[in-house]
């Protein structure tokens, strides 16, 4: 393929992605947005392989399929819960793959520059490019284990942290001065080298300060990085449509960012700098005793509830996508609404454990798009609730979130179902959610417990119904 008609394929591919970004902005388009998508890869990679100075195919097609039958082995086996996890870890690879091609370009002995000026802006491309593969790599991995549930999701306050931080960064930029300057690679190994373990260390210490509540802004903003360590990439590597795809990834991951902190009113450099979302929560029946008396009831009950309301609203959280229960909600909301009785739902934007996680399961279970609403569209209709339904959600409908300033997610906007008449809230146990913090709803006098898994918890109702 001559440079002009691979020119021509990378422009088809950057206009594929941006329709694909733009169909994933809405669950009806979302299907084809992924189509999309996919074509833009398949052409953008077909025409990188046919460029000029690809000649290793057979180790080029060799990793193409151990990594994609890695790729298509976990990608089959991943359960929905567990997409956040899958999603940090790839982000990490493309944090190291900017790493690995940082230092494969630096030590290329073949690479010749036509002027100075070219020279330094190449060794500043790979040195941003390392930094930024480096913090996404190792802050992924955290975020990783955070998600997974096999690091702390307090989060880490050492003393004097931000003095720290401001440490490895002015350490960073003396040391891309000297790696800028430096005569050879045999002098300018050694900073780059720090520099990538200050950055390692940059990315740990970044994402454990972080606390549970603002993992969401986390999770979105390792996307973004992982976006602009693409860019640096293809700025490293000379390749016009890495720029493109890296620079859309980074910031559409910046945007989803902003409307995750604005979702949690946060202020993003504070969700940064860490310490926030710490949250102090014991763990279910320790409260009780503090918090007064819950009251449980049974399926029959609340079938029975359901059946003599006019108005229902269902908030689903966490708790549904890990009993599944999505399926036997959308059969009982076809019931409920064939009896007459206006059901909706109610989306908090970080419900779950990643954007959208509760509008791709209600999607996958055909709940129609018309009665799944957003929490700033709903949020003022609960006093005209006659029963809410809250099906494994928790933070998310925490009253402390308003009502306590000394709460961990104080000011982080929630959906206020205890304003509607009776609320049901479905659980296995009083344990907290993934802030890590009581609940003084489970505690008022208009909620109900529902204990037990909640797809056998539907299932029952459903029946009742
Ligand atoms: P959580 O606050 O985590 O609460 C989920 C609740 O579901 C738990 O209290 C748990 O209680 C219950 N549960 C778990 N398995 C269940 C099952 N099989 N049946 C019934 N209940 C079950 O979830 P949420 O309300 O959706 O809030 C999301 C939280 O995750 C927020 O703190 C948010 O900041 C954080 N987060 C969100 C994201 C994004 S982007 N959405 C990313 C990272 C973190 P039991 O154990 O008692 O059953």
């Amino acid at each position: 393929m001559n440079a002009g008609m691979i020119t021509t394929a990378y422009i088809i591919a950057s206009v594929l992605f941006i329709l694909s970004l733009g169909g994933l902005s809405h669950q009806e388009k979302a299907r084809r947005g992924n189509v999309y998508g996919m074509a833009g890869m398949a052409i953008a990679i077909l025409a990188t392989l046919a460029a000029a100075g690809v000649t290793n195919y057979v180790t080029i097609i060799a990793a193409m399929v151990v990594g994609g039958g890695i790729g298509a082995v976990l990608a089959k086996r991943v359960q929905m819960t567990q997409m956040p996890e899958l999603v940090a870890m790839l982000h990490s690879f493309v944090g190291m793959a900017a790493v690995l091609v940082g230092y494969a370009n630096y030590l290329d002995p073949t690479h010749t520059y036509d002027s100075h000026a070219a020279k330094v802006i190449h060794l500043v491309e790979i040195y941003l490019g390392v930094l930024i593969g480096a913090v996404t790599f190792t802050g992924s991995v955290v975020a990783f284990g955070k998600l997974r549930g096999i690091i702390m999701s307090k989060p880490l306050t050492l003393p004097g942290r931000h003095l720290f931080n401001l440490g490895l960064g002015v350490a960073s930029i003396v040391l891309g001065y000297y790696f800028v300057g430096a005569a050879d690679i045999a002098s300018g190994w050694a900073p780059l080298a720090i520099m990538t373990v200050i950055a390692f260390i940059f990315g740990v210490h970044m994402v454990m300060a972080i606390g549970g509540a603002d993992m969401p802004v986390v999770v979105s903003m390792l996307n973004s990085y992982s976006g602009w360590a693409a860019a640096a990439t293809g700025f490293m590597l000379g390749n016009d449509l890495l720029i493109v795809t890296g620079a859309l990834v980074g910031s559409s991951g910046a945007i989803l960012s902003y409307i995750m902190c604005r979702a949690m009113n946060r202020k993003f450099l504070a969700v940064i700098a860490g310490g926030f979302g710490g949250g102090g929560g014991k763990g279910g029946a320790a409260a009780v005793g503090e918090q007064g008396e819950v009251v449980a009831t049974n399926a029959d009950e609340t079938a029975e509830l359901l059946r003599d309301a006019k108005e229902v609203v269902i908030v689903p959280g966490y708790g549904m996508a890990v009993a599944q229960a999505q399926y036997p909600i959308n059969e009982m909301t076809q019931k409920l609404r064939a009896a007459g009785v206006r059901v909706r739902f109610a989306i908090h934007p970080v419900a779950g454990r990643m954007p959208g996680h509760m509008n791709v399961l209600l999607a996958e279970a055909k709940v129609p798009y018309d009665i799944v609403m957003e929490m700033d569209e709903i949020n003022e209709d609960f006093p005209h609730t006659d029963a809410v339904l809250v099906i494994g959600a928790n933070d998310i409908v925490n009253p402390d979130a308003m009502e306590n300033p000394d709460s961990p997610i104080a000011g982080m906007p929630v959906l206020e179902v205890w304003k509607a008449r009776t609320v049901i809230v479905m659980k296995r146990s009083m344990a907290t959610g993934y802030a890590g913090v009581e609940n003084p709803l489970f505690f008022k006098e208009n909620t109900r417990m529902l204990f037990g898994d909640a797809k056998a918890s539907v299932e029952a109702i459903l029946a009742g119904v």
